[in-house]
């Protein structure tokens, strides 16, 4: 057996471009339930940017904005909008990490960089993937502190509750046409990762919006990274649609588990979170569909959760609507109950709903 050249332990944090993270950062607390956690900027020595670092069970979102208009980042939203800037990646030795991708033809966006305040010491390291998107790679073993060095404890009056979600089960990235096997190989080769599963046309095919995927997993399926293309459609793929809007590759979605999707769900939505909705029609037949499952139909359907099986188990998942103007970035929901897989049997319910979305916004 070989051994993985890079070890990962999990996702450390996702960070956020934004245009003002003071009210994203409230959006997520107060709709999604995180608690705040960490707080960067001016007061704390940091002259050019503010972080807000919020963080629910094992998912930690970083939420970063320029202060000045001349800054890289707020070209970076400028034109991108808000969207997903790092997938930071836990590791023991980022040194280790950073020499093994880019040996292997990993493009550098951090050498190695040691922070240290009087809680230890963190080492980061970075590379490019998909767009303006990039892997920091974080050791954390030698810190005891809040978040990492530069960040100070964030203690608000308000602090809403959590609703019950866990960690990052999957993270997707839409990439342009004839892409998706570059960066398949771009994971394979320089991250070590293997494709797990595809899908093509056939399998992701409604009537206009077609698109291909590979899941890429890293050796110890704790990452997990499919990566989507446009395919050829009578109109414009959602995909295509995102690329657009977000001018240029990205990333699509975050999957976020939780381990009681009716809870989290009605939590969500009873806090404004919108999510996608599956005619009535979608539950007439589920059972049959996928068998026995644990859960009542009735608030699977009012809420408009979806169920799939494969060889091992089933999952019920949903997806929220964009979570900014831009029909760009959203988020899934998911609970596993066994399978491992991405809800195939549901790619077709789900992408007409989005394209009925697609449609009434005038881009399909
Ligand atoms: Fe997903």
């Amino acid at each position: 057996m070989s051994t993985d050249f890079l070890p990962l332990q999990g996702t450390d944090y996702v960070e956020f471009y934004v245009g003002n993270a003071k009210q994203a950062a409230h959006y997520y607390r107060s709709a999604f339930g995180f608690q705040a956690l960490a707080y960067s900027g001016p007061e704390t020595g940091n002259k050019d940017t503010v972080s807000y670092v919020i963080r629910q069970n094992k998912l930690t979102f970083v939420l970063t904005t320029a202060l000045r208009p001349e800054h890289p980042i707020a070209e970076h939203t400028r034109i991108h909008g808000d969207g997903v800037r790092v997938l930071a990646l836990r590791v023991d030795d980022a040194a280790a990490a950073w020499v093994e991708t880019t040996h292997r033809g990993g493009k550098s966006h951090m050498e190695p960089t040691v922070l240290k305040d009087a809680a230890g010491e963190v080492v980061l390291s970075g590379i490019h993937t998909y767009g303006d998107t990039i892997h920091v790679f974080v050791e954390r073993k030698n810190y005891s502190g809040v978040f990492m060095p530069g960040f100070r404890e964030w203690k608000p009056a308000y602090n809403p509750p959590s609703t019950g979600l866990l960690y990052v089960d999957h993270c997707v990235g839409n990439v342009g046409w004839n892409q998706m096997d570059p960066w398949v190989g771009f994971y394979e080769n320089v991250m070590g990762f293997r494709n797990i599963l595809s899908f093509d046309d056939n399998d992701i095919s409604t009537e206009y919006s077609a698109l291909m995927s590979k899941v890429m997993s890293n050796g110890n399926g704790y990452v997990k990274f499919p990566i989507n293309e446009p395919a050829e459609g009578k109109k414009k793929s959602q995909v295509e649609e995102y690329l657009e809007f977000y001018k240029g590759e990205g990333v699509q979605h975050v999957a976020l588990a939780t381990a009681d999707i009716i809870g989290t769900v009605t939590q969500l939505r009873d806090r404004g979170v919108e999510f996608l909705q599956v005619p009535a029609s979608y539950y007439a037949d589920l059972i049959e569909r996928v068998g026995k499952i644990d859960e009542d139909l009735r608030p699977l359907q009012e809420l408009g959760i979806l169920v799939d099986r494969d060889d091992e188990g089933y999952l019920l998942q949903i997806f929220s609507k964009p979570v900014e103007d831009r029909p760009t970035l959203f988020f899934e929901i998911i609970e596993r109950k066994g399978a491992k897989s991405f809800g195939k049997g549901n790619f077709k319910a789900l992408f007409e709903a989005i394209e009925r979305e697609q449609g009434a916004r005038g881009n399909l």
